[in-house]
């Protein structure tokens, strides 16, 4: 059958359908443009109406090929982990921006890091552009789930930066001991992109209905693990400290409220994401 056959007669939008049949012939989608009349042979075919049907039954197009790209990286997935979404990428982007402006030693810490997304594409690109800041930085990230984190150090080791982070299993802060560490030399800049949905949200959007819900239940308000990271955060002595959440645009005010009574003297910020919605609650201590 011709590729363009496939792409006429498919149940799916058609960016999946490309997505989905470039994957299974190992070629670009620009491939796919240029040799519309490409035969594709019956096993081929075969295979692509099994991931269309799965498509269909809402699996991400993300777990059927095996990656997904994240600013400009491509990294491996599976049902274990949350496909990372084009909106945490402004999330990497303030954490260099904070790294720059850090007189001490940078220690960033990546809180859910699932795929290993954040703390990934800030290393990599520390590394790239700012060759002495990623010498003196310090890299650390966390997951409850150590399948999740078998996915996350495979897309440390693929982008080299297995030496430089450093993955643990646990709850939120409690595995880096930081209550023991000696924090006056460096500043802590924390990315925390934890669960952060309701069950009601979660029960209403079919779209992600394959995902692990250990990356999507957040509890009643959503807002269970951030209540409880501000907590462990209390209990830690630094000198600088600079916490960025994503969040439920919805959850702005209730996050504001939680955290202005922990933390009365901070300084806190709400930066939108791309369609201008509340994303993210930044805490400076
Ligand atoms: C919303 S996902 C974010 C994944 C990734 N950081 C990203 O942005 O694509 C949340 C992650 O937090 C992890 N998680 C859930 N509870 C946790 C806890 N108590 N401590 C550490 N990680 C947790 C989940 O396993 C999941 O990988």
């Amino acid at each position: 059958m011709e590729v363009r056959a496939i792409l006429k007669n498919t149940a799916l939008p058609l960016l999946d359908t490309e997505l989905l049949l470039a994957f299974l012939l190992n070629k670009s989608r620009e491939f796919l443009f240029a040799h519309p009349e490409y035969d594709v042979s019956a096993a081929v075919v075969k295979k692509y109406h099994e991931l269309e049907k799965k498509r269909l039954a809402n699996w991400p197009v993300a777990y059927l090929v095996g990656e997904k790209g994240f600013y400009g990286l491509n990294f491996k997935v599976t049902p274990a982990v949350l496909t990372p979404r084009p909106e945490t990428e402004m999330m990497v982007d303030d954490i260099i921006s904070l790294a720059q402006k850090s007189s001490l030693k940078p220690l960033i810490i990546d809180l859910g890091t699932g795929s290993g997304a954040i703390i990934i594409s800030v290393a990599r690109e520390l590394k790239a552009k700012f060759p002495a800041l990623y010498r003196r930085s310090e890299f650390q990230a966390v997951d409850i789930s150590s399948s999740a984190l078998k996915v996350a150090k495979a897309n440390a080791l693929k982008y080299k930066l297995d030496k430089k982070i450093t993955f643990h299993r646990g709850n939120l802060l409690s595995p880096l001991k930081l209550e023991k560490r000696d924090l006056s030399p460096t500043e802590l800049i924390i990315a925390a992109n934890l669960p952060y949905l309701t069950k009601t949200q979660i029960k209403a959007a079919p779209s992600i209905s394959r995902e692990p819900i250990l990356a999507l239940d957040g509890g009643k308000d959503g807002l269970k693990y951030y209540q409880e990271l501000f907590k462990q955060l209390k209990g830690i002595s630094f000198r600088n400290a600079v916490i960025i959440c994503e969040i439920d645009p919805i959850q702005t005010t209730k996050i504001d409220a939680m955290a202005s009574t922990l933390f009365p003297s901070a300084q806190f910020s709400v930066l939108p994401d791309l369609s201008g919605q509340n994303r993210f609650f930044m805490i400076k201590l």
